[in-house]
Parts: structure tokens; C-alpha cells; sequence
């Protein structure tokens, strides 16, 4: 399973990226924002710099919502560096924009994916990603994690090329049932990836280590 870092923040970034384990970063609006990222100008640089930080995809979402916008936004971030994938909203103009991008070799996410419905359209448009959100599912007492697991079965029973790119992840449980139900791809806050390492086991069991080897080598 691949992993990427859901933050637009540099440094949270970097850190992923030092790590050695990240395979790519996932932003949105609300992420830019969250940075204080303002001003097209802006943006669009912030993406260039996250790209310069990791070896990965860097999704970069579209902020309109009609299909001539949103096909003209996508070319123009697309263009910004190879490594930019273009995400875009599933709504019926969002999967006739990943239909045209696909056409012209862009590689898209769809986002705010909370259904198997909504999967398959964006599969059948080509999409690069397809992006559930399970803690927002979650929150509505909706099992985010079992719609994972229906959309990688669809994908691959009918073999999709489209990767699911579990998204909307809040802790590192999440992560692991992301495993266990076959994602591609979980995009995670920095500090649920850093929550598989901890383990009580392995902290006292390391300590125990150097304090025999400090006991005999000083
Ligand atoms: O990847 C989508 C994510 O940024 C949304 O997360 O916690 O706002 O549902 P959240």
C-alpha cells in the first residue's frame, strides 16, 4: 500500500518525505487554507514547492464546478509539474472533466467519493485515483472502511486500472484497516503514519538492550 501525506503544510511534508516510506501528497482547499495558501499566484507555487519536496504524485484540487472550469483549471495545474495529479470533485461536471483530462494524458483523483456509484463513474471516466472518505462516513455511523473494501472488490472484479486512494483518514486504526481491506493508497495525516510505530513492547524492549549492553561495555 502506498502512502501519502495529507497536508498542504511544508514542513509536515518533509518530515513524511525525510522518513523515507512516502509515496506522494495530497492537498485541498481546505488544507491551503489551513497554511494560510492565498491568492492563485500563491497557490499554484505552493504546489510547485510540494512537488520539489517529494518523489511522488501531488494532488491539486480544482475550485470550479462546471465542466469548461474545471477542464481549463485542470490543464493549467496539470501543466505546473509532472507530478501533479488533478483532483476533481464527483459531481456529474467533475466526471465528464476527468473523462476530457484522461484524454489528454492527465491523471486525475476523484474526491469526495462516498459511495460505490460514484467509484464506478469515475473508474469508467478513467480516473488516476478515486478518493472515499471514511472518517466522514464515519462520522455519519456509515462504515468508511467497508466502502473501501466494496470499491476495491468492484475494481477488481471488472479490472480497473483506477486506484483506491483512502482518504478522510483520522488515526492510525484507519490505516491499518486500509491493509486489511486492500486500498492502493492511504493518504494520512503525518501523525497517524508516525502511530503504527508505537509500540510499548519495543520501547521497553530497546531499553533493556542498551542498558545490558552499557552494563558490560560501560
Ligand atoms: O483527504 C481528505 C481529507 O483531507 C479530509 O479529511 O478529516 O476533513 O474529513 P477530514
Amino acid at each position: 500500500m502506498k502512502f501519502f501525506v495529507d497536508t498542504a503544510n511544508l514542513e509536515q511534508i518533509k518530515e513524511a518525505q525525510d522518513l523515507g516510506v512516502l509515496d506522494g501528497v495530497t492537498t485541498n482547499p481546505s488544507l491551503m487554507a489551513k497554511e494560510g495558501i492565498k491568492g492563485e499566484k500563491n497557490i499554484l507555487q505552493h504546489y510547485v514547492d510540494i512537488c520539489n519536496i517529494v518523489d511522488g504524485d501531488v494532488s491539486a484540487e480544482v475550485i470550479s464546478t462546471d465542466y469548461e472550469g474545471m477542464i481549463a483549471e485542470g490543464q493549467k495545474l496539470a501543466a505546473l509539474h509532472p507530478q501533479i495529479v488533478v483532483k476533481v470533485p464527483a459531481i456529474k461536471e467533475g466526471i465528464k472533466a476527468i473523462k476530457f483530462l484522461t484524454s489528454k494524458g492527465i491523471r486525475t483523483n476523484c474526491t469526495l467519493v462516498f459511495s460505490v456509484g460514484q467509484a464506478l463513474l469515475a473508474a469508467k471516466a478513467g480516473a488516476t485515483y478515486v478518493s472515499p472518505f471514511i472518517g466522514r462516513l464515519d462520522d455519519t455511523s456509515t462504515d468508511g472502511i467497508q466502502l473501501i473494501a466494496e470499491i476495491v472488490d468492484m475494481f477488481n472484479y471488472y479490472e480497473y486500472g483506477t486506484q483506491v486512494l483512502a482518504a478522510s483518514i483520522r488515526h492510525t486504526m484507519h490505516i491499518v484497516q486500509c491493509v486489511q481491506a486492500g486500498a492502493d493508497v492511504a493518504t494520512c495525516p503525518l501523525k497517524a503514519i508516525l502511530g503504527l510505530l508505537n509500540h510499548p513492547l519495543t520501547d521497553s524492549g530497546l531499553k533493556k538492550f542498551l542498558e545490558d549492553y552499557h552494563s558490560v561495555n560501560g
